[in-house]
């Protein structure tokens, strides 16, 4: 069983590379126990977002949009004030990162053309798609910060490889 993530202090943006890197093994070791067994979506993603979002100091809103079709995201859950509810593909770093199936790393949102201001008070955003095995995308991760710059490749990498585990773990659910 893993270390309990109550017994961890959140991550403070001004950690070193390894001290958040090492942050990264723990909380995902003790997601992938939180999730072991779990067949539900839905509850799948409200811990994931709960888990994450507590355990940075420098996440302020930690969640997922749903690919609802081919070209819109829904909101799912998360945490943090009101994330707005509709997406279309062709809006803001969450539908460029379901357009292109590729991470957004944005260091200044306010240098992203396009970006949607869902907070007045995010200065950076990372979102990482959720894709199963065979291509098929359930969901973008988006995390926003109000800190500039707050992450970097080691969130790139450590959040790219546990949305990979969501996908696959949860690539026949026919929630969307
Ligand atoms: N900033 C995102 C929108 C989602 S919210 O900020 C929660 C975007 O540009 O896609």
């Amino acid at each position: 069983m893993a270390v309990s993530l109550q017994a961890l202090s959140p991550l403070s943006v001004d950690a070193g590379g390894s001290e958040r890197a090492r942050h990264y093994e723990t909380v995902l070791q003790h997601i992938d126990a939180l999730l072991e067994g779990e067949t539900d979506w839905i509850a799948a993603m409200a811990t994931v977002a709960c888990a994450l979002h507590h355990a940075f100091d420098y996440y302020h809103w930690t969640g997922f949009y749903r690919a609802v079709s081919d070209d819109l995201l829904i909101v799912g859950p998360y945490q943090g004030t009101h994330g707005c509810l509709r997406i279309p593909f062709c809006r803001g770093v969450c539908g460029a990162a379901a357009r292109t199936r590729q991470t957004q790393l944005v260091p200044d949102v306010h240098r992203f053309p396009d970006h949607i201001a869902c907070s007045s008070t995010t200065q950076s955003e990372i979102v990482v798609p959720v894709l199963t095995p065979d291509g098929r995308l359930l969901a973008v991760l988006d995390v926003d910060s109000d800190e500039p710059a707050a992450f970097n490749a080691i969130d790139q990498h450590y959040l790219e490889q546990l949305c990979a585990e969501l996908g696959r773990r949860f690539a026949h659910t026919p929630q969307r």
